[in-house]
């Protein structure tokens, strides 16, 4: 846990509820005079009581404890507009449709934000039939290598994983144009469009 919840994140989220201090103290069971001391930031709630409290207010416990209620907006579920989210203690590759809150490792892991490719982390994008190969000119070492390239279109999303010492590179089957993502472990996330030829030919 790398912070807790505070006095003025309890307000602004019983305030949202519409709550006074007194209901939330007896959603959460203590004195309203407790309420009043964490907002003020004379003490904090026990950690019994964060998912009692994160109940009464709506929020998950780490919502709770980060300081702001996430709410996806892509209700649309439009695949484009994907998040990455990388563990730096595991490896831990996860994936999410929109804004989430997601945690691994007991630490909070921002969304990625992806970046044009330099030259290292561009990737070269061959197509072949109804395949395309990728391949990159990246080292491939354990200390510095790309521990996964995606594929996404605005239906699917491929995930393939990469390994220290194997290629920098691999295939998959067209679905349509969409975009490559690159992650490298030194240098983070990299995304590119890529074009299959069919398209290529009506623009
Ligand atoms: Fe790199």
């Amino acid at each position: 846990m790398d912070q807790y919840v505070t006095g003025s994140v309890i307000r602004t989220l019983r305030e949202r509820q519409g709550m006074t201090q007194a209901e939330l103290a007896e959603r959460v069971r203590v004195s309203d005079k407790a309420v009043s001391k964490w907002e003020t930031g004379r003490g904090f709630p026990d950690v019994s009581l964060l998912e009692p409290l994160g109940q009464a207010l709506h929020v998950s416990v780490p919502e709770l404890l980060c300081g702001q209620a996430v709410v996806n907006g892509n209700r649309a579920s439009n695949m484009l507009k994907s998040c990455f989210h990388v563990c730096p203690v595991c490896g831990n590759v996860l994936f999410s449709r929109g804004e989430a809150v997601i945690s691994c490792c007991g630490i909070r892991l921002p969304a990625l934000e992806a970046e044009e490719p330099d030259p290292l982390h561009e990737a070269d994008v061959k197509s072949v039939e109804d395949e395309f190969f990728v391949t990159l000119n990246h080292p491939m070492d354990k200390s510095h290598f790309l521990p996964f390239m995606a594929y996404m279109t605005g239906d699917r999303c491929e995930i393939r994983a990469l390994y220290p010492e194997g290629s920098a590179g691999s295939r998959f089957f067209w679905r349509g144009s969409g975009w490559l993502y690159v992650f490298c472990n030194q240098h983070g996330l990299f995304r590119q469009k890529i074009l299959r030829p069919a398209d290529r030919r009506r623009q």
